[in-house]
């Protein structure tokens, strides 16, 4: 089993003090808006964008003196507050009580504030960015916000019409979570001033990530004992087709496709149709085939490592490859 305190040792005291520079710059005034703050904050998830970041850095870095600088911490912020500001609005979206094993932003103080806790943590990240006058990154990096807008609309859209196709949920999974994870591994390039086709290389390696990433994540939703923090069966309810429930459908005949749609949109206040569906994909064998899709893309991004030495931020971003097919929270 990969942990991922091992995939950090590399960048940990990195790490460390881009946590404090977070601590020290990520604040609010007011009393209301600090104390929500303080609860998106501190519960900080995996952190695997802003791993990402710097271990790109430090395998990207001419001379290690580059990576340990602001830029990449920078950049660390930026990703790690998008990804943070999109999972409070996420959690608005999909009426989530629970975020990372507590009560979601939503939960605590309803949907208007968290709203606004959202947006406050993306213009307080954008202020911090632009202050900084580091251009090239906020530019970078910020392009992700739109992509992940436009992936949670297309898929709200499909899910309130109880319908999926193979094309549609990839480009939803590209825009909702590649986007930004390939971005972190390319700004963590650009942060250390490395050239444009490792730039390159390292957003197509952060893609695949990504798309690998979610994948796990829709599968993770059909097993109850993962400990995500999140209610299991989720995606069911609001009415989602995602990978492993994909899979089933394209398999069987178009009058069970029928049926099993007429399922769904029956998720959102029926437990037993939830259960049904669940229990269909299990016994079809719809999370094999999704964690082969998933596989695939997990092989993809390993190989665009494979022009890099043997450092041990390599060996890392490669084992990050293997936690993320193999991981269960
Ligand atoms: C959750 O992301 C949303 C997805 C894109 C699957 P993470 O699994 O990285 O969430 P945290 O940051 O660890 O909570
Ligand atoms: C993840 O979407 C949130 C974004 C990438 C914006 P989901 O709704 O699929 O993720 P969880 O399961 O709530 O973390
Ligand atoms: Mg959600
Ligand atoms: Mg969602």
């Amino acid at each position: 089993m990969i942990l991922l305190d091992d995939i950090r040792r590399p960048v940990e005291d990195r790490l460390a003090a881009y946590e404090e520079f977070v601590g020290r710059h990520f604040t609010a005034e007011g009393e209301l808006l600090s104390e929500m703050l303080r609860h998106a904050l501190s519960s900080r998830g995996k952190g695997v964008r802003s791993l990402l970041v710097m271990l790109s850095a430090g395998m990207n870095a001419a001379v290690p003196a580059a990576a340990e600088g602001r830029r990449p911490a920078l950049a660390a912020l930026l990703v790690e507050m998008i990804h943070l500001a999109s999972l409070v609005h996420d959690d608005v979206i999909d009426e989530a009580d629970t975020r990372r094993g507590r009560p979601s932003a939503n939960a605590l103080w309803q949907s208007h504030k968290a709203v606004l806790l959202g947006d406050y943590i993306l213009a307080r990240a954008m202020n911090l960015g632009l202050a900084s006058a580091q251009f090239d990154l906020v530019t970078h990096v910020c392009g992700t916000i739109t992509a992940l807008c436009e992936g949670e609309v297309l898929q709200d859209d499909l899910a309130g019409r109880h319908t999926m196709t193979r094309e549609a949920y990839l480009d939803i999974v590209r825009k909702k979570t590649a986007c930004l994870l390939g971005v972190s591994a390319s700004a963590g390039a650009l942060a250390v001033g490395a050239p444009r086709e490792r730039v390159a290389a390292m957003r197509c390696f952060g893609e695949a990530l990504g798309m690998a990433f979610q994948m796990q994540d829709d599968i993770l939703d059909y097993t109850r004992e993962a400990q995500t923090g999140k209610p299991a069966n989720n995606d069911l309810r609001e009415g989602k087709v995602t990978l492993p429930l994909l899979l089933v459908l394209d398999r069987v005949s178009e009058e069970r496709r029928t049926e099993l749609l007429g399922r769904l949109a029956q998720c959102r206040d029926d437990e037993a149709a939830v259960e049904y569906l669940h229990r269909t994909v299990v016994g079809e064998g719809g999370l094999e085939l999704a964690a082969e899709v998933m596989r695939h893309y997990v092989t993809r991004a390993v190989g665009q490592l494979a022009d890099y030495p043997d450092t041990p931020y390599r060996k890392s971003l490669a084992d990050l490859c293997a936690y993320v097919a193999e991981r269960d929270r």
